[in-house]
């Protein structure tokens, strides 16, 4: 007998227009679509295509008009700020979002628009985003944890009217002022936004920019507010950038229409979720997992979200997180497995959780990064509980392999998300594009269309669209990850395929840190690797080979590097090793193994490569490795 999983997998395969047509029945449209798929431009598909519709009506007003407006939509628990506690129900969020939408629209934003959010873990970044969204402007986030220079390049891509920032952000207990960053981001951009919003924070307030810079509050007393603004299915509602190959990052871009209806449909059949339960989110707004599921599905549910100001330990210890389950009956939590091995190093018996009522909490997701089998298992012993990994990416918006749990839970294997979601036409492929035999590595690809949600095109850049994911395997979106399909067709997730990393479930491109290294004047040459780590999964470690005749010790020019990665790209990167090697491993053709670097620095078992400029390097790299703590290197 076929269970529910297959049937749904099978038709959303066989019969996709009847599948998300069918979703689309739960999303209030303001005029029905022509076409449930257009695939009359490949391999540029569109959803919905002739619809017309408002996501912030569909994620707010409908719930008030509904009869909701007193349900919560919004929790924001804040442990940075001393324990600040603020419940939004639906009708004041709609109030609240009505009217930034109207600050914004005084600015001149209106649609079509770009507006640029620069922000911490506040209420108002989904806020700023939802009041993009009600009047049909394309909101760009960026993560507070970028420095100044990432802004820029997103500033000067995105061409924002306006850029919504606030004076500061709280890591755990620094206060980071933005502020200098946002001017120093808008100084350094060729593109100049009209205005800045800014939200002072007593934690630490800012002086403005005359003439350019508006206080949030004062500008909210004057304004009236803004009505939700009909928008083409197809019109981006917004675009995040995320690392490539390149220092240059992509900016994702996602449409109204088939956003919605794939989020809406994923908070029941993935995550189990009914209205006016709580779903909580550990992540950022400045990622996509807070795009998707601190802000919008929850929202276009009618279930209530958790915008957390803190982390996993520290804020103020490894409970934390049972502490926020417990006290707002959070149904089902989502965070990244380094949360989890945040708090199973400070709490290894996981006694604090003890402390707390978990009755209410159902489901734990992890995503973000592989979850590694010890944690699985720590989190599955400590929780009683389903512990649910699922695998997605930035461009797809939401999971592309899941236990989708409010369809039929099937058994976990560790080590495996699951398998392929309905929508997603996962193959495993070889270099000539050919489908692998089962339990063989090969590139995971999923079979065009992409469901809806997923990402139409890179912001005014449809060639690097192709190039970068449609080229390589025609007729296939590549997900540059590297893995295999067992027997019963679980996906496992192996590896990157190209220069992205994984730390502590950020995604950083080590070619964009290697740029950073390489302005350094007595920088010759250089390669950046991500090494494994026990805590943050992968952690960025620096070659540098000096330009002849420098008389600056080594260890000078390592902390100037370090420094500069985090002055450009930010904190977040994490570069905290660089050594200083006489040459780096190449081919005959000059390309630098970083493979093999990787492998020796993790201890994996490593084959000399036949096309090897000179053996020897390779111990002169294991002694690098060794001198900064990684690597006993052994040959396989
Ligand atoms: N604004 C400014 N700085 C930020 C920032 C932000 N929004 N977010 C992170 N940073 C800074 C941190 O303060 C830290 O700076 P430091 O080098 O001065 O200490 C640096 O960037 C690295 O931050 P992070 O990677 O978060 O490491 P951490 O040691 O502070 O915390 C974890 C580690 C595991 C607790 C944390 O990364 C975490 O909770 N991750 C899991 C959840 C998550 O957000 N996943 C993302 C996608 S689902
Ligand atoms: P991001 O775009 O930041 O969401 O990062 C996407 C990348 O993170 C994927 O391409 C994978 O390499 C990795 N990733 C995300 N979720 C998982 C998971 N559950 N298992 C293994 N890797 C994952």
């Amino acid at each position: 007998m076929t269970g529910a999983y297959q049937e749904a997998f099978d038709r959303s395969i066989n019969d996709p227009e009847g599948f998300w047509g069918q979703a689309a029945e739960d999303i209030t449209w303001i005029k029905r679509w022509d076409k449930v798929l257009d695939a009359s431009n490949k391999p540029f598909y569109r959803w919905f295509t002739g619809a017309v519709v408002n996501t912030c009506y569909n994620a707010v007003d409908r719930h008030v008009e509904a009869g909701h407006g007193e349900r919560l939509a919004l929790i924001y628990d804040s442990p940075v700020t001393g324990n600040t506690i603020r419940k939004y129900t639906y009708a004041q969020l709609r109030d609240e979002v009505a009217t930034f939408a109207g600050v914004l629209a005084s600015l001149g934003v209106s649609k079509g628009d770009r507006v640029i959010i620069y922000m911490p873990m506040v209420p108002e970044a989904p806020i700023a985003m939802l009041a993009c969204a009600r009047i049909g402007a394309v909101h760009s986030v960026v993560f507070g944890g970028f420095a100044a220079n990432e802004l820029a390049v997103r500033i000067n891509d995105a061409k924002p009217k306006v850029i919504v920032s606030a004076s500061c952000g709280i890591e755990t207990n620094k206060v980071i002022a933005y502020k200098p960053l946002l001017d120093g981001a808008i100084e350094l951009a060729e593109h100049k936004p009209d205005h800045c919003v800014i939200l002072q924070r007593p934690q630490g307030p800012c002086a403005l920019t005359p003439g350019r810079d508006v206080d949030w509050a004062e500008a909210q007393a004057k304004v009236q507010p803004a009505d939700c603004v009909p928008v083409a299915a197809t019109d981006p509602l917004y675009i995040l950038y995320t690392s490539g190959t390149t220092g240059e990052p992509k900016g994702v871009v996602r449409d109204n229409g088939g956003h919605l209806v794939a989020l809406k449909w994923t908070m029941k059949n993935i995550y189990d979720i009914e209205p006016g339960e709580v779903f909580w989110a550990a992540s950022d707004v400045g990622w996509v997992v807070g795009h998707s599921y601190i802000v919008y599905a929850p929202l276009f549910h009618g279930a209530t979200t958790i915008i957390y100001e803190g982390k996993p330990v520290g804020t103020p210890d490894a409970g934390a997180f049972w502490r926020v389950i417990a006290q707002h009956g959070v149904k089902a939590l989502f965070t990244a497995p380094t949360a989890f091995r945040a708090i199973k190093r400070e709490d290894p018996n996981a006694l604090l959780m003890k402390n707390y009522d978990l009755s209410r909490f159902k489901t734990l997701f992890l995503a973000g990064e592989r979850t590694d089998p010890d944690t699985l298992q720590w989190a599955m012993d400590a929780l009683d509980r389903p512990v649910i990994d699922h695998w997605w990416q930035t461009e797809t918006g939401w999971a592309i392999a899941a236990d989708c749990m409010g369809l039929e839970v099937l058994p976990v294997k560790p080590g495996s998300p699951t398998k392929p979601v309905p929508g997603w036409n996962v193959v495993v492929l070889d270099e000539g594009c050919r489908e692998v035999p089962r339990g063989q590595i090969g590139s995971i690809c999923v079979k065009l269309p992409l469901p809806p949600g997923s990402l139409p095109t890179l912001w005014n850049n449809d060639a690097r669209y192709v190039k970068s994911y449609l080229t390589e395997f025609p007729g296939h979106y590549a997900t540059a990850d590297a893995g295999y399909m067992d027997e019963d067709g679980y996906v496992y997730i192996m590896a990157r395929t190209d220069d992205v990393i994984n730390v502590a479930g950020h995604r950083l491109s080590t070619g964009g840190m290697e740029e950073v290294l390489a302005k350094h004047p007595d920088v010759a040459e250089c390669a950046v690797v991500g090494v494994h780590d026990d805590f943050k999964g992968q952690l960025p470690v620096g070659f540098i080979v000096l330009k002849m005749g420098v008389t600056k010790s080594n260890e000078q020019i390592v902390k100037e590097v370090v420094g500069m990665v985090r002055d450009q790209i930010g904190p977040v990167a994490a570069f905290k090793t660089a050594t200083v090697v006489d040459r780096l491993p190449k081919t005959r053709s000059g390309k630098i193994l970083r493979g093999t670097i990787q492998k020796i620095a993790d201890n994996e078992p490593w084959k000399m490569p036949a096309t090897i400029d000179d053996p020897a390097i390779l111990d002169e790299i294991t002694q690098a490795l060794k001198s900064v703590g990684y690597a006993s290197a052994r040959k396989g």
